[in-house]
């Protein structure tokens, strides 16, 4: 049996699912050879590591204690009395997460939504670690930071950053490795703006369609953190960098679909979805209007072509895979020398725990063969 030692940042939604997938895929796992021994678990406040990383391991009670726990609000500290572990708070985490590094190699999974995390995955993959990215902001500061975290790129993978479990990124890194010329990508991915922009184009006035999604649990808290475009940029600058642009995300052209004076350090939440949003449906509408007098739909999508990435609506035939799009799914066209009249699509949820936790489980898996 093969041991891959794991240890996770990040227990909320996606990491507990991760956890609970681990646990439940035992026997798979045992049928191919492999175990994940996870060893450490950390959230915003405390790092849990096994008392001897390099013999012990979480058990799977212990696992799912820890998702109990933490899925009842309360902080990974509340597992310490049970003596299973050994307990660490900042700076002290990041000291103890070094020299396990220096001394075992393990995956290190990174299902925060931090960008204080991209120092230490550099430094444990830099000393021999692998790691599994869920985690956008690592891969999207600085291209300094983005070419120090990929001086060994066979030990990470990073699927569920873009499109969650969808192989998106394993598609293209096939495909420039075989020197296929990718000339543009352009894609929906945002499950929010997807939903918003294929129900606005049946009639409904946009900012219906935002509260409906807000209800219904598709937006984030507050629905502008998705109508900024912020997320889909950060998508877009990874796929983009994949492709060798070296660029940032002040390099990419952004559309919000709110104007400035609504946003919200100027306009309470309340006051956004009682009086701004309203205001915005007749702009929609005429947009939607002159598209569809064109025979084409609006889509909010991120194109890259040309050594650019920009982030907006985009008018696009009816016909296409993306103007066919319907509901919260993601969309990817992907044109090449190869995939060159009619794109490669890849097309599916692209959002979702579930989803998300398994292309890290899978990730996990692909990187089996740089342990002995
Ligand atoms: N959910 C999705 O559909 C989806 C899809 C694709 C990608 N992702 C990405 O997956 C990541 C996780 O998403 P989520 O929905 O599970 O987020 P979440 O529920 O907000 O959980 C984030 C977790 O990270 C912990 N954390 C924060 N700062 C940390 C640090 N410096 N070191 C270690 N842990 C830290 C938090 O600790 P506390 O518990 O103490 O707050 C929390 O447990 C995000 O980056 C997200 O963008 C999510
Ligand atoms: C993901 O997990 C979080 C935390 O458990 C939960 O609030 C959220 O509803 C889940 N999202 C989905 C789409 O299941």
């Amino acid at each position: 049996m093969k041991n891959i030692p794991v240890i996770l940042m990040g227990c909320g939604g996606v990491g507990r699912q991760l956890l609970q997938h681990i646990v439940s895929c035992r026997t798979i796992h045992a049928n191919k050879g492999i175990h994940l021994r996870v060893v450490g678990v950390c959230d915003s406040k405390s790092f849990l590591v096994a008392p001897d990383v390099l013999t012990m391991e979480f058990n799977d009670t212990f696992l799912m204690d820890i998702c109990q726990i933490k899925s009842n609000g309360m902080s990974l500290q509340t597992c310490v009395d049970s003596g299973k572990c050994e307990s660490f708070s900042y700076p002290e985490s990041t000291k103890k997460l070094t020299n396990i590094a220096s001394s075992l190699a393990f995956t290190l999974v990174d299902c925060s939504a931090s960008s204080e995390t991209v120092k230490i995955i550099t430094q444990a993959v830099n000393s021999g670690c692998c790691a599994v990215l869920a985690n956008k902001k690592p891969l999207t500061s600085s291209m300094e930071d983005f070419d120090n975290l990929f001086l060994h790129p066979r030990r990470i993978r990073h699927e569920s950053t873009v499109g969650a479990g969808l192989p998106i990124i394993s598609s293209l890194n096939r495909i420039l490795s075989s020197g296929d010329t990718i000339y543009r990508i352009i894609g929906s991915l945002s499950g929010t703006l997807g939903y918003v922009m294929s129900e606005v184009e049946d009639g409904k006035p946009f900012s219906e369609v935002v509260k409906a999604a807000q209800a219904l649990g598709y937006t984030e808290p507050d629905p502008r953190d998705d109508l900024s475009g912020m997320d889909v940029a950060r998508k877009g600058l990874i796929l983009a960098r994949l492709l060798g642009q070296r660029m940032d995300m002040s390099s990419i052209k952004i559309e919000s679909l709110y104007p400035d004076k609504m946003r919200p350090n100027t306009m309470s939440l309340k006051d956004f979805l009682a009086n701004g949003l309203p205001l915005l449906d007749s702009d929609i509408e005429t947009r939607i209007k002159k598209a569809s007098s064109n025979g084409n739909v609006l889509r909010y999508v991120c194109v890259i072509e040309n050594s650019r990435c920009n982030v907006g609506i985009q008018e696009l035939p009816k016909e296409s895979a993306l103007g066919r799009l319907r509901g919260s799914d993601n969309v990817v066209e992907i044109y090449s020398r190869c995939y060159n009249k009619q794109p490669l699509v890849i097309q599916g949820a692209g959002a979702g725990n579930d989803t998300t936790a398994t292309g890290v489980l899978a990730d996990i898996l692909d990187l089996q063969d740089l342990f002995p």
